[in-house]
């Protein structure tokens, strides 16, 4: 196949930071997708309506007008039913996350229990609004290479016996044990997979060298993990959608003694599926991945107009950026084989 003409697709997952970031990194995403769920993870967090409409307006500002921001509620143990609830039914968030405190990048003010937000997820069960869940255990005494095969077996499948209903996604799956659960759950249970996790093993963070760049959460696993995740993605099941979470760290805050949680693939994610999924003989699912598993599950239209594929190499950059802020996007003086046609 030389070229591909696919429904225009969304990203469920993305990190687009504020300020000077996101105005660089924004157009990145608008090129490639409709919309995309948009993480609510800023320091402070967008915990408030009013707070999301705001950022909303400059994201939408930075992005340009054929781009939807979908905006999310980040839950904290203060989370209040009725301003989730008021959010949602407003038309302002489309979902809520939840960050186990002290999991990720700016998840201090996170859910220290899940008991402590028990009333927002009855609410929002009985909305229809999907739970976005960053799917890892904080407990030091687990090794962070088990953290979310653990998480679902000591928060996911409780909280899904107590909310049998309630939508959640399963965000950035990374072992076998992920795509088993969603795969066996019930059709309100789904998950995103990111590009780097269909691509790298936990080896590329060690590969002749500590690789900051290759650091995300949920950490990468081993092959068969990654293999596990492959299936699923391809699988052409409705559970499995796109979500490339893309989180930019200047670069210096990456290539540091403690370096920050996060990749940046945005400006050829696409192509990147396209290359996994033509190595996996699969690249009649990818537009049911890219484009429709998502809205389905989220109970949004799917979107007008196509985007079009060329198999043609891609080289990414060795650096992006202006000014002050610097970025060593995924796979970066590598390339792709795919090309997106602009
Ligand atoms: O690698 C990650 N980066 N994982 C997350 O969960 C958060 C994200 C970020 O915000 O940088
Ligand atoms: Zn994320």
């Amino acid at each position: 196949m030389q070229s591909m003409t696919i429904r225009r697709p969304d990203d469920w997952h993305v990190h687009l930071r504020d300020g000077d970031m996101l105005k660089l990194v924004a157009p990145f995403t608008a090129r490639q997708f409709a919309r995309a769920i948009i993480m609510p993870n800023l320091m402070p967090p967008v915990t408030q309506v009013a707070a999301a409409a705001a950022y909303r307006d400059r994201i939408a500002a930075a992005a340009g007008p054929d781009f939807t921001p979908l905006m999310t509620c980040y839950l904290t143990d203060e989370s209040d039913a009725d301003e989730i609830a008021r959010g949602f039914d407003g038309g302002v968030w489309t979902a809520a996350k939840l960050y186990p405190a002290n999991a990720t990048t700016n998840s201090a003010s996170g859910v220290t229990d899940i008991r402590n937000i028990h009333s927002p997820l009855e609410r929002m069960q009985a909305l229809g609004m999907v739970l976005c869940v960053h799917g890892e255990v904080t407990d030091p005494a687990v090794d962070i290479f088990d953290r979310e095969a653990v998480f679902i077996e000591r928060v996911l499948t409780p909280l899904l016996s107590d909310f049998p209903e309630l939508k959640v996604v399963l965000e950035h799956i990374t072992t076998a044990e992920a795509a088993d659960f969603v795969a066996g759950a019930g059709p309100n249970v789904a998950a995103t997979i990111t590009p780097h996790h269909l691509m790298i093993n936990r080896n590329a963070m060690f590969e002749r060298g500590l690789r900051p760049h290759a650091y995300c959460l949920p950490v990468a696993k081993r092959e068969r993990h990654r293999q596990a995740v492959r299936r699923a993605a391809v699988s052409g099941s409705p559970k499995f959608f796109l979500g490339t979470d893309s989180a930019p760290h200047h670069r210096p805050t990456k290539e540091s003694g403690c370096g920050c949680a996060g990749i940046f693939n945005a400006p050829m994610a696409l192509e990147a599926y396209a290359t996994v999924f033509e190595e996996e003989g699969a690249l009649d699912k990818l537009e049911g991945f890219a484009s429709d598993h998502g809205p389905n599950f989220y109970g949004l239209p799917l979107n007008a107009g196509t985007v079009t594929l060329k198999r043609e190499a891609t080289d990414v950059p060795d650096l992006l950026g202006r000014g002050a802020i610097e970025l060593v996007p995924f796979l970066a003086g590598q390339s792709v084989d795919w090309t997106l046609d602009d």
